[in-house]
């Protein structure tokens, strides 16, 4: 179907499990928990995204930037199926996204499994609770009998710092609050990727740091992050790697320690004067 059929990363990973265990941890300290091959997306004939290639190791947090329409949130999408690509591909974990492969649906479905996604404007449902927000996604989502749901959901408002307020709707929330139970809805689930689309850009100044420190804890703790925003003292203190889009294409790619002191790239310049 694919060139990389033949050396599918499931087929990969059965073999790895072979290897020494000296052997699997170079494997698996090499892999990527996202590839993104050649990635094109239009809407009608106007290129939204083109030619985007790019990797994320695992527990790395990637923070993607770039200006307001350089395709950012369109990219984010197509990570975990929400858009349709036109072409390219894309690998989460051993789950292949190729919009011409007969398979396609059902890729998509098995990748949404393990992949996490918090938006700006958190997307909880305003007649539930919090508890019953993060309780439902795991009834729907894994099929969970009622009161083991709600005890997951439990545990991960209180990770989340919210466990006292299990109980409270959305709208007797702050906006940090509920950003926090759209992320404990998210990670109830057991993602091993959370994307992120400017998830503090809706937030008081003074609520945005609960939401950071969460993603903070969450790279400490090993997990895969993929976060668009325009915070760039966060980006700074805390992605391991920035990937810069303009006008659909990826004009840098750069570990965060160099993408920052980069004095010579014109565009980078004027984006973090800018900023
Ligand atoms: N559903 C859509 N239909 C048509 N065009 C779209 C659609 N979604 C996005 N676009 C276009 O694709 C381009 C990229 O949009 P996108 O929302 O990804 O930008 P962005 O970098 O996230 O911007 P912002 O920082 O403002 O959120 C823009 O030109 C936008 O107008
Ligand atoms: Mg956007």
């Amino acid at each position: 179907m694919f060139p990389i059929s033949k050396f599918s990363p499931s087929r990969r990973l059965r073999a790895a499990r072979h290897c020494t265990p000296a052997g699997a941890r170079v494997f698996f300290a090499t892999m990527s928990a996202i590839a993104v091959h050649d990635l094109c997306k239009t809407f009608g004939g106007a290129v939204a995204l083109e030619n985007i290639s790019f990797r994320v190791k695992p527990g790395e947090m990637l923070v993607i930037v770039g200006a307001s329409g350089s395709g950012k949130s369109t990219l984010l999408r197509c990570l975990n199926g929400l858009e349709i690509f036109n072409a390219g591909r894309v690998e989460i974990g051993d789950t292949v996204l190729d919009p011409r492969a007969p398979q396609f649906r059902h890729a998509v479905h098995r990748a949404r499994q393990h992949v996490g996604i918090v938006f700006q404007s958190f997307n909880l449902f305003g007649h539930l609770t919090a508890l019953d927000n993060v309780a439902l996604a795991l009834k729907v989502v894994r099929k969970m009998e009622s009161a083991a749901a709600r005890e997951v959901a439990q545990a991960y408002l209180t990770k989340v710092a919210l466990g006292e307020r299990a109980g409270a709707y959305p709208w007797q929330l702050s906006g940090g609050q509920q950003q926090r139970a759209a992320i404990a809805r998210a990670l109830a689930l057991g993602p091993r990727v959370m994307l992120y689309d400017e998830p503090t850009s809706a937030l008081d100044p003074s609520l945005v740091r609960e939401v950071t420190t969460i993603m903070q804890t969450l790279r400490r703790e090993g997990m895969t992050q993929v976060l668009v925003t325009h915070e760039m003292k966060f980006a700074r203190n805390t992605a391991d790697h920035i990937l810069m889009l303009h006008q659909g294409r990826v004009i840098a790619d750069l570990p965060a320690p160099e993408f920052f002191e980069n004095t010579s790239n014109p565009f980078i310049r004027a984006f973090l004067d800018h900023m």
